[in-house]
This record gives structure tokens, C-alpha cells and sequence, in this order.
């Protein structure tokens, strides 16, 4: 551990206009196993939606860095997360990805447990002559060290000793009231999940979701079949996730259509222009988005956005939405869990839209998130080279950064640390810098 300092991974020095990143960062097995310590299993991390355990004794399991994690709404309504695992000898007492349940019966000795977290019974506990030690114990399960809601977005942190939910997300949850206020009733998930793994390191991920750079390059079959839609005038221009965007329109102009904020704990967001237009389902609303929130922050609401939460949740939002949970398994393995994130009640007819556009772009089957796969492997065989350590790629746009917000974040009251915008072609990647910053942060002393 005696070479592990901070700066043989992250070069920061904003006086001399240098933020580099070492291929260490993105491959070195024992920064690995601190990341999961310090930087999953020591803050605010996603669980999931409270859509997911909607009814008494729903439950959903799920994972924060390796320790396995249980939420249940209990009997009387209240949501609770524990760590999954039988005080006994440790096994998931809960190995469904979801379900009901208002007794979890351990599969390995059947110590049985109500959706509270009280332990119902230990087997053949009278029969069994324990001590007085064991009588003293806690058999219950044991909840996490923190856990909260913040308009149906569930947080939990195995540590307790961290700050506030609402100060973790701090401005960044402006960006959460922007998805959560377009329906009345809120937000749930299109049923059944989608997960699959690439071969590398999850901060590829963690910077693809924000990454406008890569997008001509890398998803030229998607573009192409964009174009070929809107030549051919089929029915499915409609129906395509991006042909409404002026972001899109205006790759070649100079108009300001798109831009960045950074936030404070490591959030980031990514924004193009979008109008609202028929070919997004949200526009059916829009009338009584822009009567209830006026016309800016109901302008706010159609545009392209992807947000990352630092450090295992993204929101990407272009027509469909996007809910995208991070999980490392590996230095070199990373699962991805996504989701089609939905207001709650909108018309048959524009859910239909929203699903069949989130295909388009999304899924696995879709034509753009295969491409980004793709090239995260391609990345991550570059890791190796130890020789060369230190990577180009947060640097762009680094002299067009401003400190605070800008008009349009004023528009919604949201005070970003830092912001920047331009032509779709100015392409920001110094918003990466805040991930390595909070990342810094959450490793703290251990990187001294
Ligand atoms: S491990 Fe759960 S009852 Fe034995
Ligand atoms: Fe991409």
C-alpha cells in the first residue's frame, strides 16, 4: 500500500490548467478493493425507486459496492433498508431481484424474519440449550447506516457517520424535481429490468453518460438510420429518439445548444437543447407543465439532460428516460442494471411512444448503448500501458469553464459550482474533474 498516493492516479492543478487521469485509475486491482471500501461502502449511494416496493411487504434486493442489500416496506408502510444477510452465519436471507414477502426465511437454517427486520423465530431455539450470551444478542436484521428518500429516488449508506441525504444531493437534486414534476403522481419503472456486464472499469461508464465528444464517433449506425428516417419522412421519425433535438440540428452551427453543470459531491450533468415537439411523449403535457411550472422550467423539462449522481446512478433523458445503475464487480468487470423511467399515468398511446423510443436508444438491443460497450473494452485493453500513464481526455473545454450558474440554471433556481456552454461541438469533458474530486474526497486519508 506504501505507493498508493493520490497523485499517482489524479494529476489536479487548476492553477497550471492541468487535470490528468492515470490508466492506474481505471485498472489497478488494489485501487479496487479501496474503491469499494471507501468509495461505494463509505458514502450515499441509489438503491432504487420507492416505486419498486410500493406495497406493504414489497421488497426488492440490490447491492452497494460488495455488501448485498435489502429494502422492504414493512407492514405499517415504511420503507427499510438492511443488509441482507443472516445473522447466523451470514446467508442472503432475500435472493430475489423483487417480491412480497412478510416473512424472509433464511434458505440455510430457516431463522425466519418479518419485513420490519425483527427476527420471528429461531429454530428450535428452546431445544437448542445457548448460553446466556446469545440470549443477549440482537437477532434482528440489521439496517444500513443510513438510509432516505428524496422524491421517490431511494439512497442508502452502509457508513453512518456521512452528511444529510439532502446535502449530498445538494443543487443537483433540481435535476431530480425536474423528472419527478412531470407527473402529479410521480414516477415509476416500465416493468422487468435489463442487466448486463462489459468488460471494464466502471468510471467508463461513470463518464460515457456525460461524454457529448464521443457521440458522432462512436454511434455512426444510429445517426445514420436517424437520417435515413427523416429522408425517407417513414413513420418512424416520429418515433426516433433524437430527431426532434436542436442539439442535433445544430451540430454544425454556432448557437449555444448545449452545455454542462457540475455540482458539489461529485454530480454532473449534461444538457442540448430540446423543444418540446410531438415526437416526445412528455409533449401531451405540455400545456399543463408549462400552467403549472411556467414556460422555462417547463422548457427545462423536453430538453436533453443526463445526469450522473456520483457515484452509481444516471438519468439520461432524450425522449425516453433512462434510469441506469452502476455496479463494479471488477477492475476490468462492470453490471449495469437499467430501467425505463416513466411519470406515472401518462396516456397509453404516449407510453407506447416512450417504450418503443427508449428501445430505439437503450437497451442492449438498441442501437446506441452496444456502441458505447464497445468502446469501454477498447479502452480498457489501453489500461495496461503503464508507461504512458497519463490520459488527454479531461481537459477539453477547460478554458470556457465559469465558476457558478448561468441564465438558464437561474431559470430553475439552481446554483450549480460550475457550468459551461456552447456549440454541440465545444463538447465539455472538464465536468469529469468534479467525479475525481468527490472521488478523492470519499478515499480520503487512505490515499494520503
Ligand atoms: S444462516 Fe440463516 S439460519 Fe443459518
Ligand atoms: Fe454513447
Amino acid at each position: 500500500m506504501n505507493d498508493m498516493n493520490v497523485a499517482k492516479f489524479i494529476d489536479d492543478r487548476p492553477d497550471a490548467g492541468v487535470f490528468r487521469v492515470s490508466r492506474a485509475l481505471f485498472s489497478d486491482p488494489e485501487l479496487f478493493a479501496l474503491e469499494m471500501s471507501h468509495v461505494f461502502e463509505g458514502g450515499w449511494v441509489f438503491l432504487g425507486m420507492s416505486s419498486q416496493a410500493e406495497n406493504p411487504h414489497d421488497f426488492f434486493t440490490t447491492t452497494v459496492g460488495r455488501v448485498p442489500v435489502l429494502v422492504t416496506r414493512d407492514k405499517e408502510g415504511t420503507l427499510r433498508a438492511f443488509v441482507n444477510s443472516c445473522p447466523h452465519k451470514g446467508a442472503r436471507i432475500a435472493s430475489q431481484p423483487s417480491g412480497n414477502a412478510g416473512l424472509f426465511v433464511c434458505p440455510y437454517h430457516s431463522w425466519s424474519f418479518a419485513s420490519s427486520g425483527e427476527c420471528k423465530a429461531v429454530k428450535w431455539e428452546s431445544a437448542g440449550s445457548y448460553g446466556a450470551g446469545f440470549k443477549q444478542d440482537d437477532h434482528n436484521l440489521k439496517e444500513i447506516g443510513r438510509f432516505g428518500e428524496y422524491r421517490g429516488f431511494l439512497f442508502g449508506s452502509i457508513a453512518a457517520d456521512v452528511a444529510p441525504l439532502e446535502e449530498y444531493l445538494g443543487e443537483a437534486r433540481h435535476m431530480l424535481d425536474l423528472a419527478a414534476d412531470q407527473s402529479d403522481e410521480g414516477l415509476e419503472l416500465v416493468p422487468g429490468r435489463v442487466r448486463f456486464t462489459f468488460a471494464a472499469n466502471w468510471k467508463m461508464q461513470l463518464e460515457n453518460c456525460s461524454d457529448q465528444y464521443h457521440f458522432t464517433s462512436t454511434h455512426p449506425s444510429l445517426i445514420k438510420v436517424l437520417e435515413r428516417r427523416a429522408r425517407e419522412k417513414s413513420e418512424a421519425v416520429v418515433e426516433s429518439s433524437l430527431s426532434g433535438a436542436d442539439f442535433w440540428k445544430g451540430m454544425k452551427t454556432d448557437d449555444i445548444v448545449a452545455g454542462s453543470y457540475s455540482f458539489e459531491n461529485g454530480h454532473v450533468v449534461t444538457w442540448g437543447k430540446m423543444e418540446a415537439n410531438p415526437s416526445l411523449a412528455l409533449f401531451e403535457r405540455r400545456d399543463a407543465l408549462v400552467e403549472k411550472f411556467g414556460p422555462e422550467r417547463a422548457a427545462w423539462m423536453f430538453n436533453m439532460r443526463n445526469l450522473t449522481l456520483f457515484p452509481n446512478v444516471q438519468i439520461a433523458v432524450n425522449a425516453a428516460t433512462q434510469l441506469r445503475v452502476i455496479r463494479p464487480l471488477a477492475p476490468n468487470l462492470t453490471e449495469m442494471e437499467t430501467w425505463c423511467l416513466v411519470p406515472r399515468n401518462e396516456s397509453a398511446e404516449a407510453r407506447r411512444q416512450r417504450i418503443r423510443q427508449y428501445e430505439d436508444f437503450f437497451n442492449p438491443t438498441g442501437m446506441a448503448i452496444a456502441d458505447d460497450n464497445a468502446v469501454y473494452e477498447e479502452c480498457q485493453a489501453g489500461m495496461a500501458d503503464r508507461q504512458n500513464a497519463w490520459l488527454q481526455g479531461h481537459a477539453r473545454g477547460l478554458a470556457a469553464t465559469a465558476q457558478g450558474g448561468d441564465a438558464l440554471s437561474q431559470a430553475i433556481g439552481m446554483n450549480p459550482q460550475r457550468s459551461i456552454s456552447g456549440t454541440s461541438q465545444l463538447a465539455d469533458e472538464t465536468l469529469f474533474q468534479s467525479y475525481y474530486r468527490e472521488w478523492t474526497r470519499r478515499m480520503g486519508e487512505v490515499l494520503a
